[in-house]
């Protein structure tokens, strides 16, 4: 069939039944004719940079959830698509309140791919900068514990990043966007040959590579989200977008220590954790995620933990309306008390 044609006379079929509409409500028009016998599309949540997510109600379980769609600027893309139906497989391996549940998956009518996930209540770590330290290593280390499954199943995620993790309101952390996860020692490469996909301000350097990185490269990126987490921005923020400076930067520059940059005390410990994380070699990082996680939880033992319990009050997804307040001042089930750091 000539999915091209096809796709073009729907595209005209969906502007001709709503012709009033802004280009962008008659898509989401379109889109919620096609979910309209068991869903309600309630909301377009975000636009990442391979998705179009929206909010959508079951309509007889009033149970709310996520729709991630292939962006519709992609829709032309196959490659794309494969990846995306590539994540929603691998999300679905897991069953862990650390990844998003898998609810369903399937095609849209014009070809686009999509999964339906659990929809979470929060922000993702974007809007989080500014932590206080002892929330910042303990979002880590619930990071490292995701990562741990993640790569315990035999795959890297590649994507690490701030946007990629998400803070729910009851202070549970979640690993999202699988689309560049691949096996570890997937001899079929879905990457194009010279092409690397990710996110240049979060690249490992060997990540560059033909080797498009292991585990240890994403245990550098989250090096990075820790860095950012305390330190307010990456560490080569002043470099600018350029992937070309960007790459300089990670394959050369030492990232400055967060003492040095913010003029405050930090556990020396937990600077080295950060130097080991962020070490250019990979062969000079942590050997594993449990690993990096056992060395920061006791670098930062001057920050009184307790191992991270969360308790989901709304494990159905039937709260409705988002809470009155968000970031800045999220419930902790968490017991963590700050107490005198050492230099
Ligand atoms: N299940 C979810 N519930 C609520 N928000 C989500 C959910 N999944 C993703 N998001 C939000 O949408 C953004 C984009 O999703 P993501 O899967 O990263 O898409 P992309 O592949 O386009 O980057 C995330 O950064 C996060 O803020
Ligand atoms: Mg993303």
């Amino acid at each position: 069939m000539n999915l091209g044609v096809a796709t073009r006379c729907r595209y005209l079929s969906r502007d001709l039944v709503f012709p009033q509409l802004s280009p962008e409500a008659r898509a989401d028009a379109w889109l919620s004719r096609q979910f309209e016998k068991s869903f309600e599309v309630v909301r377009r949540l975000k636009s990442g940079g391979m998705g179009e997510l929206f909010e959508l109600e079951h309509k007889r379980l009033g149970r709310r959830c996520v729709l991630k769609a292939l962006h519709a600027k992609h829709r032309s893309r196959h490659d794309l698509a494969a990846r995306l139906e590539n994540e929603a497989r691998v999300l679905s391996s897991f069953s862990s309140p650390r990844m998003p549940a898998i609810y369903d998956s399937g095609t849209l009518e014009d070809g686009r791919p999509y999964y339906i996930m659990e929809r979470l209540l929060g922000e993702d770590l974007c809007a989080s900068r500014g932590v206080s330290r002892e929330n910042a290593v303990r979002i880590v280390s619930e990071l490292l514990l995701a990562l741990e499954l993640v790569h315990g199943a035999g795959f890297v995620h590649r994507d690490i990043k701030p946007d990629n993790v998400f803070l729910t309101t009851q202070g549970r952390v979640v690993l999202l966007d699988f689309g560049l996860a691949r096996r570890t020692r997937d001899e079929l490469r879905m990457t194009r040959l010279g092409l690397t996909l990710g996110s240049p301000r979060s690249m490992a350097p060997e990540r560059h590579g033909d080797s498009g990185g292991d585990e240890r490269s994403d245990l550098y990126a989250v090096g990075l989200v820790l860095y950012e987490l305390l330190a307010g921005c990456g560490p080569f923020d002043d470099v600018g977008a350029s992937v070309a400076a960007l790459r300089a930067a990670h394959e050369r520059r030492l990232p400055k220590p967060i003492s040095e940059r913010l003029l405050v005390e930090l556990p020396s410990r937990l600077e080295q954790v950060l130097q080991q994380a962020l070490a250019k070699n990979p062969l000079d990082r942590f050997a594993s995620a449990r690993e990096m996680r056992e060395a920061l939880v006791n670098a930062s033992s001057s920050l009184v933990y307790d191992e991270p319990t969360f308790v989901e009050t709304d494990p159905l997804g039937l709260v409705r309306d988002e809470p009155d307040e968000l970031p800045g001042s999220y419930a902790f089930e968490t017991q963590w008390a700050s107490s005198s750091t050492e230099g």
